[in-house]
């Protein structure tokens, strides 16, 4: 049977991409970002999953307004790096798993939730972001991934409650393959950011942060949090953050974190990170493993 072992939350500032295609990631401003990511490119490079769900947005790239999906999963065999205006970004094509995305599609669906089914689309920096930043910059991206294209971007987006149910959701769907695959789960976007209007470049890293802590500890609450409240607090272009409560709640209801990392600003936005183990069914770790865990999260957070 498949399963999910982790979800792994990141940003996915434009920035951040144009920095590595442009050779600037040991320039002071971004290696400040970059060298956040060291641990998690090590961590992943030892996970090795088999395949990797990446919940993303599209910025109009592969759907213009004339079609907004809410939910849109890709289950084509590739995906093509999008020309966001300045050409395709310089980096492989992914791709994807199609007999695991049917299989989740037949699933979800029948579950209730109302897919669109892609079986053609490009993926914009949204997905090629948050990539690299786990994966690094490789010839070929070392698992297939399977992209689902989440409406952030024109009002009305999911609520948070209904995008964690859908996390839920996509779990039962990959514990119900039946071929052995360790899948690792993203949720990309946010943290706190306004790209326009009188607000533009609000950070609030103190509601960042306790959003980081509830991500770990209790999921649950945030799924409360409303569009108005993620626009308030976190700014316009926060409400993102609803992608990560798909990854988190394609997770156990307790989770390992193995690390964070959190800085501001990038190119006006709050980067934020995660990476969240399920703990081995079967195999659990004990107390005192766990205990260590904590203070080593505890560590890396002071
Ligand atoms: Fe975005």
């Amino acid at each position: 049977m498949a399963r999910i072992i982790a979800g792994v939350a990141s940003s996915h500032v434009p920035a951040i991409g144009a920095a590595i295609d442009n050779h600037q990631t040991e320039e002071p401003y971004w290696k400040r970002v970059f060298s956040g990511f060291e641990r998690s490119k090590e961590w992943m490079a030892k996970t090795r999953p088999d395949v990797a769900i990446v919940v993303y947005n599209d910025h109009a790239s592969a759907f213009s307004v004339e079609i907004v999906p809410t939910f849109a999963l890709g289950c084509a065999a590739e995906f093509p790096p999008a020309d966001e205006g300045w050409g395709p970004r310089p980096v492989p094509v992914v791709k994807g798993h199609p007999e695991l995305a049917a299989h989740i599609a037949q699933s979800v669906i029948l579950d209730e939730f109302d897919l669109t089914i892609v079986n053609k689309m490009e993926v914009d920096h949204g997905l090629t972001v948050p990539m690299n930043l786990l994966f690094g910059s490789p010839k070929e991206w070392p698992c297939p991934v399977i992209p689902l294209a989440v409406n952030v971007v024109l009002y009305p987006p999911p609520t948070a409650h209904r995008c964690f149910m859908l996390g839920r959701a996509i779990r039962k769907a990959v514990e119900s393959y039946p071929q052995d695959l360790r899948v690792v789960i993203f949720g990309t976007g946010g943290m706190s950011h306004q790209i326009s209007g009188p607000r533009a470049g609000l950070i609030n890293s103190k509601f960042d942060k306790a959003f980081l802590d509830n991500l770990t500890r209790d999921p649950k609450k945030l799924t409360r949090i409303s569009h108005l409240e993620f626009m308030r607090e976190a700014g316009a272009e926060g409400i993102e953050m609803v992608m990560w409560l798909i990854m988190r709640g394609a997770l156990d209801d307790q989770v390992d974190e193995v690390y964070r990392f959190y800085t501001v600003p990038a190119s006006n936005t709050a980067v934020g990170h995660i990476i969240l183990e399920n703990r081995r069914k079967g195999g659990a770790k004990s107390k005192v493993k766990r205990a260590a865990a904590r203070a080593k999260v505890d560590r890396i957070r002071g």
